[in-house]
């Protein structure tokens, strides 16, 4: 066990670090030795720090979005976005790798895992390289196969979690380029991966927040970020430029569109009161809103502390016996009408059964979604499909908060959540 103390004192601040199974000396803990410790400056602002006209920082972070959206994409793409291109700086000497690569392999826990499923379609669609799904644990767990010519991209907010730097340290050894997505310079994942792009979502508040804090517009700037990815490293076939000029004028876009999303907050909490005593929330989505489906069940669980699944609407026939459900649909794109016919013929299903049921869709597509009214609607703006996840997620998240307010949990210091999980 290590103990570690800070002394701040005339001005400065000492660290010591106490090493238990190195520093006995007569059944006593041995004098500890200095640490020294890198100095980095936090470039916030005050207001960043107060919770300013909200309630909780969690609330703050969620209507923050537009904002910290509007930073990830001006630190990253370097005013290239005129010209319709995107410039990762972290990443432009190893494109050419990742274009040859065998396949991509993202990999990440909780959140950041749910971020980089989200992203997978659009890195697939533009990369033209497959793309495979590994929970950091379980890839550890499995030993995994993972070759030279893999590109392994690690996704993680905090930069720090044991499991991710152990699936890292595991592709390092087996000759893979690794990639780091993160939000936090200087963090053992930027340090330890070949190159990287960092988030730029905003620091840790500190003391106050929780594990629960940043990871809101973590989530939808780590999409922002994936969503850029595909574009570098898709950026020399011209079979899909249109597409891909598309999908920069979605970004440029995303700030004003989450701002529409975020109005919807009163709806949200009177929805958070209808569902105050539930025992369970299933949330259903296909495509691109899986991932949209597994993080908002994911943040139900954690933050208001009700038992909630994200459910692929594909296997609805396979088990699952809904009764309160919340299925997302995002449709209107002629590429995805297949996938949202199939979704529609799970509303009805769903419909069929006794549970309440709350339907996301495009505006303009509550008609076809509950035929004479027959459920209640939450409309979200259209964009870019691939981009589609990042506005989908803001009526969960703020569904979210309002349980857990209403529900009379702890907001700030949330059960059982740790800041980063620094353990196995
Ligand atoms: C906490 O709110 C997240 N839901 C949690 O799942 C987190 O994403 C996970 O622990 C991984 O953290 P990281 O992104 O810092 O690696």
């Amino acid at each position: 066990m290590t103990i570690v103390t800070f002394t701040v004192q005339d001005g400065g601040v000492s660290i010591f670090k106490f090493d238990h199974a190195k520093g006995r000396c007569g059944g006593t803990l041995a004098r500890p030795a200095s640490v020294e410790c890198a100095l980095s400056v936090l470039e916030m602002e005050v207001e960043q720090i107060n919770k300013g006209k909200y309630m909780h920082y969690m609330q703050k972070e969620i209507h923050e979005q537009p904002e910290s959206l509007t930073t990830t994409m001006r630190l990253i793409r370097g005013g290239a976005c005129k010209s319709k291109t995107v410039l990762l700086r972290g990443l432009k000497d190893h494109l050419k790798t990742i274009r040859r690569s065998r396949r991509i392999v993202f990999v990440g826990c909780g959140t950041s895992y749910n971020a980089a499923l989200a992203s997978r379609p659009i890195v697939e669609e533009l990369s033209g390289v497959p793309v495979t799904m590994e929970v950091a644990s379980d890839l550890v767990d499995r030993q995994g196969p993972i070759y030279r010519e893999d590109t392994a991209v690690f996704v993680s907010q905090s930069g720090e979690t044991a499991d991710t730097l152990q699936a890292l340290d595991y592709a390092l050894e087996n000759g893979a380029l690794c990639v780091g997505i993160t939000n936090t310079v200087g963090s053992a994942l930027a340090r330890k991966t070949h190159c990287g792009v960092h988030i730029k979502a905003g620091c840790e508040i500190g003391v106050a927040s929780t594990k629960a804090s940043n990871w809101h517009f973590a989530y939808t700037s780590q999409i922002v970020v994936m969503a850029m990815l595909a574009l570098a490293v898709g950026g020399d076939m011209i079979s899909n430029e249109t597409r891909r000029e598309a999908i920069i004028d979605g970004l440029l876009d995303l700030p004003s569109k989450v701002k529409a999303v975020l109005k919807l907050d009163e709806e949200m909490k009177d929805l958070a009161e209808l569902l105050i005593s539930e025992q369970s929330l299933l949330v259903f989505g296909r495509g691109y809103n899986y991932a949209t489906a597994l993080e908002g069940a994911l943040k139900v669980k954690e933050v208001a502390l009700m038992h909630s699944e994200g459910i692929l609407a594909g296997e609805m026939k396979h088990g699952p016996q809904p009764s309160n459900c919340f299925s997302c649909l995002s449709y209107l794109f002629h590429k995805h009408l297949f996938c949202c016919s199939k979704q529609q013929s799970v509303i009805q299903q769903l419909q069929a059964r006794k549970g309440r049921l709350i339907v996301m869709c495009t505006k303009g597509d509550s008609a076809s979604v509950s035929v004479g009214g027959s459920c209640r609607v939450i409309e979200v703006p259209h964009v870019e499909d691939c981009l589609q996840p990042v506005l989908n997620v803001i009526p969960l998240q703020l569904l979210a908060y309002h349980l857990t307010v209403l529900r009379g949990h702890n907001v700030a210091q949330t059960r059982n959540l740790a800041k980063s999980v620094t353990t196995q």
